[in-house]
């Protein structure tokens, strides 16, 4: 059996939530991948899960709050020490909160506090919760600490929304630990290929942000799109050592740093820039909300306040997409986006057929509080084998974690 994690130590921590049940298989599973587990547990955790359960899997006493008449009374030095890797999963919001302002009044945080290993933990609860922006800011906090954090999934969860919060796939988990747990190789002078700078793993080519389509001087036709998915989509593919350009219409969002930036304007500005661009790409993701049509004139002057009804004849713009999938080169991925506000998936469903995109995201921004200018948005990935009958539904995420199953996408597409 292949053993990516032989004989390595992990420490696993659980707090109270409804997918503890999921961490006796997650155990299980890091055995089988090779790894000794031990157990340390919240006191709220132990009302979900009993210690026996775990003591018994993982053929060892677990750390509770009520363990300290052990042997040993400094558990909370010993179990952390043990580790060459700590994870806590599920990770609640309550223990979140706690390890990323410091406090340690029980064996999890504790243990997060004393464990000098790296660090990951598994968030999952209500998509509210989640979203929350108390949780949000606990989470960036960690993410500065230098912990790693394992997106949660979208979909159906215990309490019966859909949306993003819910405990991830097993086999997600343990590839992140190996990955945590593999060492980064050593970057010398004399291997400069090794410097990921130097050798990225692809070039993305993505349009970001809204278009302008000039009516007079002083008068424009747009849309609300306030470029914070496009952005946090390219700042997904920084991080992951990717080459990015951005196309860039007018947004809200920045640029992020180290990418390389084409402002533009209008629909054809942005039609010319990427059919310059696209050859020298691998990727293309089409994120930017392009006007459909644009005003058949422009009027030199501003066009006066007659109080009289106008009417402005509208052509149509090219489409971008099309235009990308005709001179698609061989090994080429190419994303397109769908923002439908009505029956979305059949919808969807017809523009992926029409546009030959390797997949599409299709998104929808009428849930309060979610996709215009806010963190999170309620969208899927569709894919050429699916019908209305099989689609996946529409589900409510952050835009970091729609930016990461995009990228996970498109690896498992080109097999990175
Ligand atoms: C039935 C039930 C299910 C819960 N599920 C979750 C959950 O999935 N995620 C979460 O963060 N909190 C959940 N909670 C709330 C936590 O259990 C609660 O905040 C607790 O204080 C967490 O303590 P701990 O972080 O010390 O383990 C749930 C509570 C109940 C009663």
């Amino acid at each position: 059996m292949n053993q990516p994690l032989k004989a390595k130590r992990i420490l696993l921590g659980l707090s109270g939530g409804i997918a503890l049940y999921k961490s006796c298989e997650l155990l299980r599973r890091l055995q089988d991948a090779g790894a000794e587990v031990r157990v340390v547990m919240t006191p709220s955790a132990e009302d979900f899960v009993s210690p026996l359960t775990f003591a018994a899997l993982s053929n060892h006493p677990v750390y509770t709050a009520g363990a300290n008449q052990s042997p040993s009374a400094f558990q909370h030095i010993d179990f952390p020490r043990w580790g060459d890797i700590y994870i806590i999963a599920p990770a609640s919001a309550n223990t979140m909160g706690k390890i990323s302002q410091g406090l340690a009044d029980e064996p999890v945080s504790l243990c997060y506090m004393a464990s000098t290993a790296p660090k990951m933990i598994v968030p999952a609860m209500n998509t509210a919760m989640y979203l929350s922006s108390a949780v949000q800011r606990n989470l960036e906090q960690l993410r500065n600490d230098g912990c790693t954090i394992v997106e949660p999934d979208s979909g159906r969860m215990a309490c019966g929304e859909v949306g993003a919060g819910r405990f991830p796939e097993i086999p997600t988990i343990i590839a992140a630990v190996q990955k945590l747990l593999t060492p980064a190789k050593l970057v010398t002078p004399t291997d400069p290929s090794s410097s990921p700078a130097k050798k990225p793993k692809a070039k993305l080519l993505i349009t970001v942000g809204r278009t302008e389509e000039d009516i007079d001087p002083v008068r424009t036709i747009t849309n609300k799109s306030s470029g914070i998915t496009g952005v946090s989509i390219a700042q997904e593919f920084l991080d992951a050592g990717y080459q990015v350009s951005i196309v860039n219409g007018p947004m809200d969002a920045e640029v992020p740093r180290g990418a390389q930036s084409y402002p533009v304007k209008s629909a054809r500005d942005m039609h010319q820039a990427v059919m310059d661009l696209q050859d020298s790409h691998d990727i293309l993701i089409f994120c930017a909300a392009v006007a459909d049509f644009r005003p058949k004139v422009v009027n030199e002057e501003k066009i006066k306040n007659s109080r009289d009804n106008i009417n402005l004849e509208l052509v149509p713009n090219p489409n971008i997409l099309r235009s990308a999938v005709e001179q698609k080169r061989s090994g080429q991925i190419i994303v397109g986006f769908a923002l439908e506000t009505a029956d979305p998936i059949a919808h969807g469903i017809a523009k992926l057929q029409k546009s030959g995109a390797d997949f599409l995201v299709l998104n929808t921004p009428v849930k309060k509080d979610s996709g215009f200018g806010k963190d999170s948005v309620e969208f899927c990935i569709l894919e050429s084998q699916h019908q209305l009958e099989n689609a996946p539904s529409l589900a409510l995420g952050s835009k970091k974690s729609l930016a990461q199953q995009i990228r996970n996408k498109i690896e498992e597409i080109s097999g990175v």
